[in-house]
């Protein structure tokens, strides 16, 4: 079950945190998975370990805020595997500032990694998938573009944003067998949630019912189900992993 064999996958932000547990998950389900991230040498370790552990991995340099990066990284997928069967939309970074403090740097740098990076990303494989009549396109956004938080404008715009762009190209192209969905992490320890200090994360634990933060695995398992054939009947979703936070 959830076998990936014979799949090609491009994972974006794959240099750690949820994007290396994506890549390393879809390894251990037997797809070919290509890590892609600004970071060469710390893509290099996670390509490393999915094939210490049985996978089969590759790696492409990748800014997910430069168009012409994006499209370079799918394209070098395309031509180095054969075809692409699996784009997860992880790459994502914050600026978080309160409204009157935010620079438009701040909204430009979010939304074009964050938002514009993925449609970019998206347009870029479309063809390849449509052609295939088969594809996955998972887009990961967050708990806040549901719900909103202040200091976050510009990326809850992003990941709502991210959702909307979900369903618009799951409608556009269930006709060729491709399905597009969102996961929404809540919050899920890595990198980006280290900076929270012991009392706020101990705040925001007491609002979620299965009173835990989450893991990078935790959204990884989510995503392997949702590249697999077993997922096919669904598109044009948002499946939340969030311990219960948010119950929509
Ligand atoms: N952690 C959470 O609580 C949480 C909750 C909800 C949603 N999410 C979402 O989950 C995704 C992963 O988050 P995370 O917690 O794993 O974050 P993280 O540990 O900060 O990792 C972010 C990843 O994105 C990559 N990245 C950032 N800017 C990039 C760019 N311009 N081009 C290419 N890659 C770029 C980074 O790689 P390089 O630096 O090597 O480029 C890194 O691999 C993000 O989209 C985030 O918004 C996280």
């Amino acid at each position: 079950m959830f076998r990936l064999d014979g799949r090609v996958a491009l994972v974006t932000g794959a240099s750690q945190g949820i994007g290396e547990a994506i890549a390393k998950q879809l390894g251990a389900q037997g797809a070919i998975v290509v890590c892609a991230a600004r970071r060469l040498t710390k893509l290099q370790m996670v390509a490393d370990a999915i094939r210490q552990a049985g996978g089969q991995s590759d790696v492409v340099e990748a800014d997910l805020s430069d168009s012409a990066s994006v499209r370079g990284a799918v394209a070098t997928t395309i031509e180095r595997h054969g075809g692409l069967h699996i784009l997860v939309n992880n790459a994502g970074i914050t600026r978080d500032k309160l409204l009157i403090q935010m620079k438009e740097e701040d909204w430009d740098a979010v939304l074009d990694t964050n938002l514009k990076g993925a449609w970019t990303a998206i347009q870029a494989s479309t063809k390849t998938m449509m052609k295939q009549r088969w594809g996955r396109i998972i887009n990961i956004a967050s708990v806040v573009g549901q719900m909103g938080n202040p200091g976050q404008a510009n990326y809850v715009a992003a990941k709502a944003g991210l959702i909307g762009l979900t369903k618009s190209v799951a409608r556009e192209l269930a006709s060729r067998k491709v399905t597009a969905n969102a996961v929404t992490p809540g919050y899920i320890e890595t990198a980006m949630t280290a900076g929270l200090s012991e009392d706020v994360k101990a705040e925001f634990t007491k609002q979620i019912p299965l009173g835990r933060m989450g893991s990078p695995a935790d959204i990884a398992a989510a995503v392997g189900f949702l590249a697999s054939e077993e997922a096919g009947y669904i598109t044009g979703q948002v499946l939340s992993v969030n311990g219960g936070m948010l119950m929509a």
